[in-house]
C-alpha cells in the first residue's frame, strides 16, 4: 500500500512533542512491513532538502497568492520525505510561535501547507491512503470532500485523522474563512463553526473516513465534556469511526543497550550498571555526588512541555512536602513561565537537592531516562505520553496519574502478586500524588522488589510493530468506505 503522512512536525526533521516521535517511527515500522511510505512536512529551519521536484505551486489565501515549492529530502530507513518549502512562513526561529504566543497566521500558514498537500498528492506521489495528524492538517480532508469532491482521484483518496491531543483545535476568528477560501456555507455548527469561530480541527473530525486517537482510554475519555474541550459531542457523532491505538516507541533510539547519548549502557542483565548513569546525571545537574547519600537518595525525574494539561500544579500544590522525603529531583522542561518559575524556585529553595534545566535537550532527556530511579508525570489529562513507556525500558519506574495512555500503559505494582510495572493514583489532587510517590519511595528500600517492579517494565514491548499493524487494517478499512477510483486518472 502507499501510504502518505501528513504532519506539521516529524522526526528525523523537526519536534516540539510527541508527534514528531510518532511521525517519525510509525512511518518506519510501515516500511519494515513492506508498504510504500512518504511523509510530508512543512520545511522549517535548518532542514535541507536535495532536490525542488515543483518549483511553484500557486495558493490563493484571500486576496494574497503566495508561491511555495515542493522539495524532497534524503530518504530514511526507507521512508521518504517530501518538504513544503515556503521561507515566509516555515522558516522561521519555531514551529507555532515565540515566547508563548502563536504565530498570528498559523491559520494561513498551514492552510496552505494542506493546500499543497493536495496538489502534492496530485502531481507528485499519488498514495492509497492519507494519514493526517492534529488541526495543522485538519484541513486536508474537508478540502478533498468539498472543493475536490468532483475530482475523481481526490474524491477516491481516504483518509485517516490521528487526534493527538484535542486540547489544541487550531481555532481562529471567522475572518479566516475568506483566507482558507471556503465559502461561508461552511460556517455552520454542523461543520466548521464552533462558538462563533473557526475550528479546523473541528472540520477534520468530521470529514475524515476514519479517526483515531493515541490510546484506548483517551478515545473514551475525549467522548465527555471534562476531555473534550468542547468537540466531545462532535467526537460522538463518529464514535463508530474512531479508534485508540496505543503508540509505541522506537527502540532503536530508546532503549538502555543502544542509547548513543547515555553514559553507560546497560540492559536487564547488568542493571547495576545504571548507577554510573544515575552519578552522570546528578553531574550534568551539578548535583553533590561526593558523599554516598547524595548516590544512593532516590531521583525522581521529568521531562516535559510545560503545559497545563502536564499537572505540574498538583506539584506546586504539595512541594513543601514533596521535598520532605528524601528525594532528588531532576526537571527538563521549557513553555509556560508559571511552570518554569516553579521548579527553579525549588531549586533555590532545596539546593544540592533540586536540579532544573529550563530549555529542550534532547540528549539530556535520554540522561534522565537512564540515571532516574522513578519518572513522575502527574498529567491532568495525557492522550498517550512516550516518556512513561521510554521509562518502562530504561527500569526507571513511572508514577503516573491514572490518565489516557499513561493508564493504559503502566500497570500498578501489586506487592503481593509482583506483578505491574508502576505507581498510578487517580484523584487529580495533591495529596493523591505524594502519596503515590511514598508508596514508591517505600518499596525502592526494599531491593529485591524494586528490582522486580523495574524488571517487570523493561521487559513489556512497546514496539511500534502491533501498533503499525493495527493502522493497517484501518487503512484497509478507510479505503473500501472510498468509492473505487476511476479507471485511468491516477498517476505515480
Ligand atoms: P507531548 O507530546 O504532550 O509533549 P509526549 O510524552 O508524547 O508528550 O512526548 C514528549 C516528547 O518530547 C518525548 O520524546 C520527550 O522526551 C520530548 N521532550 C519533551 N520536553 C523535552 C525537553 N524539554 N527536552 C527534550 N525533549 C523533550
Ligand atoms: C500529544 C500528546 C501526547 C502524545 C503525543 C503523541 O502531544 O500530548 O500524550 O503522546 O501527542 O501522540
Amino acid at each position: 500500500m502507499k501510504i502518505l503522512f501528513i504532519a506539521s512536525e516529524g522526526l528525523p526533521y523537526s519536534k516540539t512533542g510527541g508527534l514528531a516521535d510518532v511521525v517519525g517511527a510509525l512511518p518506519k515500522a510501515l516500511a519494515e512491513m513492506g508498504h510504500e511510505v512518504a511523509v510530508l512536512l512543512p520545511r522549517y529551519r535548518g532542514n535541507k532538502i536535495g532536490s525542488i521536484l515543483v518549483s511553484s505551486v500557486t495558493v490563493t489565501l484571500g486576496d494574497k497568492l503566495r508561491f511555495p515549492a515542493i522539495g524532497e529530502g534524503p530518504a530514511v530507513a526507507g521512508v521518504r520525505y517530501f518538504f513544503v518549502d515556503d521561507r515566509g512562513f516555515f522558516d522561521r526561529e519555531q514551529l507555532y510561535g515565540e515566547k508563548g504566543a502563536d504565530y498570528p497566521d498559523n491559520a494561513e500558514r498551514f492552510t496552505e501547507f494542506s493546500r499543497v498537500a493536495i496538489e502534492f498528492m496530485k502531481r507528485v506521489w499519488l498514495p492509497d491512503v492519507i494519514h493526517c495528524h492534529d488541526w495543522q492538517t485538519a484541513l486536508v480532508p474537508v478540502l478533498l470532500r468539498t472543493q475536490h469532491a468532483e475530482d475523481p482521484v481526490a474524491r477516491a483518496l481516504p483518509v485517516v485523522f490521528t487526534i493527538h491531543n484535542i486540547g489544541y483545535q487550531g481555532i481562529f476568528s471567522q475572518s479566516v474563512m475568506r483566507t482558507i477560501g471556503l465559502p461561508e456555507t461552511f460556517f455552520t455548527m454542523d461543520r466548521l463553526e464552533f462558538y462563533g469561530r473557526v475550528n479546523f480541527l473541528k472540520g477534520g473530525l468530521l470529514y475524515a473516513d476514519y479517526l483515531t486517537t493515541v490510546s484506548r482510554r483517551y478515545a473514551q475519555e475525549i467522548q465527555t465534556p471534562e476531555f473534550g474541550s468542547g468537540l466531545e459531542g462532535v467526537i460522538r457523532g463518529r464514535a463508530d469511526r474512531l479508534f485508540g491505538i496505543l503508540n509505541g516507541v522506537d527502540y532503536s533510539v530508546w532503549s538502555p543497550e543502544v542509547d548513543t547519548f547515555i553514559t553507560q549502557n546497560y540492559s536487564v542483565h547488568n542493571l547495576e550498571a545504571k548507577k554510573a548513569d544515575k552519578k552522570d546525571l546528578l553531574q550534568q545537574f551539578k548535583l553533590p555526588v561526593d558523599k554516598l547519600e547524595c548516590l544512593e537518595r532516590p531521583v525522581v525525574g521529568i521531562v516535559s512541555r510545560f503545559a497545563d494539561q502536564k499537572g505540574f500544579d498538583l506539584i506546586a500544590r504539595v512541594a513543601g512536602d514533596l521535598m520532605k522525603e528524601n528525594l532528588t529531583l531532576v526537571v527538563l522542561g521549557t513553555a509556560q513561565p508559571e511552570y518554569e518559575k516553579l521548579f527553579k524556585d525549588m531549586a533555590e529553595k532545596y539546593p544540592g537537592r533540586v536540579g532544573v534545566k529550563i530549555g529542550y535537550d534532547n540528549p539530556l532527556a535520554h540522561k534522565i531516562e537512564a540515571g532516574a530511579d522513578m519518572f513522575l508525570m502527574p498529567s491532568r489529562y495525557e492522550p498517550c505520553g512516550l516518556n512513561q513507556i521510554y521509562s518502562l525500558r530504561y527500569g526507571t519506574v513511572p508514577i503516573v496519574r491514572a490518565t489516557g495512555g499513561l493508564d493504559d500503559s503502566v500497570q500498578s505494582f501489586d506487592p503481593k502478586t509482583h506483578h505491574g510495572t508502576g505507581f498510578k493514583f487517580e484523584a487529580y489532587d495533591g495529596r493523591a500524588l505524594l502519596d503515590c510517590v511514598r508508596a514508591a519511595l517505600k518499596l525502592q528500600r526494599d531491593p529485591k522488589a524494586w528490582q522486580m517492579v523495574q524488571k517487570n517494565g523493561m521487559a513489556k514491548d512497546f514496539s511500534w510493530k502491533a501498533s503499525a499493524a493495527a493502522y493497517v487494517t484501518l487503512y484497509e478499512a478507510a479505503k473500501r468506505a472510498r468509492i473505487p477510483r476511476v479507471a485511468g486518472t491516477s498517476k505515480g
